[in-house]
C-alpha cells in the first residue's frame, strides 16, 4: 500500500515537459493520483502545447498563466499563485524537474508549506552562478528526496551534505529519448528544410548570459559567418527571446538558415544529421551525445562534465578562434565519430522514471 497516493508535478518550460513525460506515464501506470500544474512560464505554442501533444502528456490540471518578466517577478508570481493552489490540491508530494525559475518557485512553496518535495535531475553542477545553477543548488538544499541522473551528480549532492535522501536513478531525458526514438527516425524535417545532402551544423542559443548582451550576439554572428566560410550551412532554430533581442540589437542573419523553434522529434532528427551541434542548452548537450553528434557548448562551463570527459563535448564559450579551430578539426577528422562507438552512457539505462516511481511507491 503506497503512503504517497497523490502526486503533484509542477512544470513550466519546454525542457521540463520532456523530462516529465516518462514520469507521468509511469505514475499513471502505477495508479497514483496525478496532478499536473503548469506555471505558464512558457506559453508560446512551439515551446509548450506542441510538446504536450508530441509527448502525449495529460492536460495540466491547472495553468497558473504567469508568463514572462524579470526573474524575480516571475519567481514571486509563481510562488504567490502556487501557495493557494497547493493548499487546495493538497498533494502528498510535489515533484519538481530541472533547474528553471518554475522549478525553484515550486520547490520553495512546497518546502515552506511543509509538503514533501522531490527533485528530479538533482545534483548537476557547473560551478558558476548562472540563473540555472542558483536554482538547482537551492532546490537541492530544500528537497526531501533527490533523484540524481548521474554518478557525478550524486557525488555532488553527497559532497554538499544535502538534507534529503539522494538516489542514483539515471536521467529521465534519456528515457524520453528512447521512448521516442522511432518517431525521431521518422521525422522528415531535413526534407522540409530543404537540406538534402548538404553538410550543416545546428545552432541554438537562448541563455541570458549570451543573448541579452549586444556584443555577445554580434560575436555569435561572426562565428557563424566563419563556419559558413568553411562551406558549411548553418541551421538555427531560434528561441523567441533570441529573436526579440536580435531585433533590438539590429542583428541580421544573412546566409544563416533561421527556422522557428522545432518540435521534439524534428529537433533531434535535425541534430542527428548535423556535423556538429553548437548550443548553450543543457539538455541538448546530452541529446547530441545520444545521437552520436559532437557538441560545442557556447558557455564557459557545463553542468554535464560527463560529456566533456568522453571527449565529444567542447566547452568554448563564444571564443571565435577556438570554435572555428574545433569545427575544422571535427569536420576533417573522419575518425571522430568512432568515439561514440561502444561508449558507456553516463545517463543511465533508460529506466530512470521506473526507478523514480518505484522509489516513490516505497516512500
Ligand atoms: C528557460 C529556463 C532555461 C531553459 C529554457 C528552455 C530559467 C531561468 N531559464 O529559459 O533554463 O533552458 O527555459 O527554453 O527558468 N518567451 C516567449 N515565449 C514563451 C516564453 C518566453 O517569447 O513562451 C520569451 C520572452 O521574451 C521571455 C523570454 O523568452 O521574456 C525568456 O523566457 P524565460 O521563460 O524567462 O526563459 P528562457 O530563456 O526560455
Amino acid at each position: 500500500m503506497n503512503k504517497i497516493k497523490k502526486v503533484c508535478l509542477i512544470l513550466g518550460t519546454r525542457p521540463q515537459i520532456i523530462k516529465s513525460a516518462p514520469i507521468l506515464k509511469e505514475l499513471h501506470k502505477n495508479n497514483f493520483v496525478v496532478q499536473l500544474v503548469h506555471t505558464g512560464q512558457h506559453y508560446d505554442y512551439e515551446l509548450s502545447k506542441a510538446f504536450f501533444d508530441q509527448m502525449d502528456i495529460m492536460n495540466p490540471t491547472l495553468n497558473l498563466g504567469v508568463g514572462s518578466g524579470t526573474h524575480i517577478w516571475q519567481i514571486s508570481q509563481i510562488m504567490s499563485k502556487l501557495e493557494s493552489t497547493l493548499l487546495k490540491l493538497d498533494p502528498d508530494i510535489v515533484l519538481v524537474p530541472g533547474d528553471t525559475n518554475s522549478a525553484l518557485a515550486a520547490a520553495l512553496v512546497a518546502a515552506k508549506l511543509g509538503i514533501k518535495l522531490a527533485h528530479i535531475e538533482a545534483g548537476p553542477r557547473a560551478n558558476e552562478l548562472t540563473p540555472e545553477e542558483i536554482n538547482r543548488r537551492l532546490i537541492d538544499h530544500c528537497s526531501d528526496i533527490l533523484f540524481a541522473p548521474t554518478k557525478n551528480s550524486l557525488t555532488n549532492l553527497r559532497n554538499e551534505s544535502v538534507y534529503g535522501y539522494s538516489y542514483l536513478t539515471g536521467d529521465t531525458m534519456y528515457d524520453a529519448f528512447l521512448e521516442n526514438y522511432d518517431k525521431i527516425k521518422r521525422s522528415k524535417v531535413r526534407e522540409k528544410l530543404g537540406l538534402g545532402n548538404k553538410r550543416f551544423v545546428v545552432v541554438t542559443i537562448h541563455r541570458i548570459e549570451n543573448v541579452d548582451f549586444s556584443e555577445n550576439l554580434h560575436k555569435l554572428i561572426q562565428i557563424l559567418a566563419g563556419i559558413i566560410n568553411l562551406g558549411i550551412e548553418v541551421v538555427f532554430p531560434i528561441h523567441p527571446h533570441t529573436r526579440l533581442k536580435s531585433r533590438q540589437f539590429n542583428i541580421s542573419y544573412n546566409q544563416i538558415n533561421i527556422v522557428d523553434p522545432l518540435g521534439y522529434h524534428d529537433m533531434l532528427k535535425l541534430i542527428e544529421g548535423a556535423s556538429i551541434l553548437l548550443t548553450d542548452s543543457g539538455g541538448l548537450q546530452k541529446e547530441a551525445l545520444w545521437l552520436g553528434v559532437p557538441c560545442i557548448t557556447l558557455r564557459n562551463s557545463t553542468e554535464w562534465m560527463e560529456t566533456v570527459k568522453l571527449n565529444v563535448n567542447f566547452v568554448l564559450g563564444l571564443k571565435e578562434k577556438a570554435i572555428l579551430r574545433k569545427v575544422n578539426e571535427i569536420i576533417n577528422n573522419s575518425d571522430f565519430r568512432k568515439r561514440f562507438r561502444n561508449m558507456r552512457n553516463p545517463f543511465g539505462d533508460g529506466k530512470a522514471s521506473r526507478k523514480i516511481v518505484s522509489l516513490l511507491s516505497r516512500t
